[in-house]
């Protein structure tokens, strides 16, 4: 497989690796957040309801004694919240990793997720694409300059609905292609990161259980199971693209055994 090659500056003890990871409070951000902070990362994470934040914060901090994450409350879609995050990497002092996890399914109004396209409405789409597309964009745009410096890491996650025709799912899916879409162009323009759009399969997660009210989900494999395919991607840096989470191989960790920390 062929790597990219990227002139970086290595992260020290003051400073280590440092990942911005949306929507950490549950499911794959939550499990994402917990990982990398369990491997020596300095982690930022949000989302907007603050007590299930502060709680999914304070269960890794028992899992990981020593890490180093910082929470911060609010809504991607808010200029102000995604400011903060901004600050909040300058204090970090470095930026190596961009993980655009947080979603929502939508629509927004009416009875249930399920909308047929004919049925959608205009606050429908203008809710979704708030959330799944233009939100991640303008935030990658604003830590671009961070992440270059690095040659860091965008990973956007993504979802099979991108490349699919599921009745009922067409604005959410719509959504995830565009984000694949934004992703693979933020390297075409930046080729000095690497750019990935990741769909990581059905999870058991509360949105996964949205999709599907009522039913037993219990088949689906946890947010956990994802995520050695993440660091191994993080890891090997593969060419930019999109991937399927369970293609990537494995690892347990985004670094060498031996980091070169100074
Ligand atoms: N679960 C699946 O089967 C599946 C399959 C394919 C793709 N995906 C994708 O995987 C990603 C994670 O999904 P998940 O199943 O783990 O979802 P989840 O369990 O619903 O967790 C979503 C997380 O994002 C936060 N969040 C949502 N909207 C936010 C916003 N506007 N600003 C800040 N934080 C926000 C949530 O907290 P708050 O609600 O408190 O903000 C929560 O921490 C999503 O992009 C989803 O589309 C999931």
């Amino acid at each position: 497989m062929t790597h990219q090659t990227t002139t970086l500056t290595h992260p020290t003890r003051s400073h280590p690796p440092t990942a911005v990871v949306t929507g950490g409070s549950a499911g794959l951000g939550r499990a994402v957040v917990a990982a990398l902070a369990a491997d020596g990362w300095q982690v930022i994470t949000d989302a907007r309801d603050g007590d299930r934040l502060t709680a999914a914060v304070q269960a890794i901090r028992a899992e990981v004694p020593n890490a180093r994450i910082t929470q911060l409350v609010g809504d991607i879609t808010d200029a102000d919240h995604r400011a903060a995050l901004a600050v909040a990497v300058d204090a970090a002092g470095r930026l190596d990793l961009l993980v655009n996890n947080a979603g929502v399914l939508g629509p927004a109004s009416g009875e249930g997720r399920y909308r047929r396209l004919v049925d959608v409405t205009a606050e429908d789409v203008g809710y979704l694409w708030r959330h799944n597309v233009g939100a991640p964009l303008v935030l990658t745009a604003l830590l671009l300059p961070r992440l270059v410096a690095n040659g860091g890491t965008l990973l956007s996650i993504s979802s099979d609905a991108a490349l699919e025709h599921y009745q009922g799912w067409g604005l959410y899916s719509a959504s995830k292609a565009a984000l694949d879409h934004l992703t693979a162009t933020f390297h075409a323009e930046n080729p000095e990161i690497a750019a990935y759009a990741v769909d990581p399969g059905d999870m058991r997660t509360a949105m996964h259980q949205e999709w599907f009210p009522g039913e037993d989900i219990s088949d689906r494999p946890l947010p956990e199971s994802v995520v050695p395919h993440l660091l191994g991607l993080i890891a090997d840096r593969p060419p930019s693209g999109r991937y399927r989470a369970a293609d990537l191989p494995p690892a347990t960790s985004t670094r060498p055994t031996s980091p070169q920390e100074v």
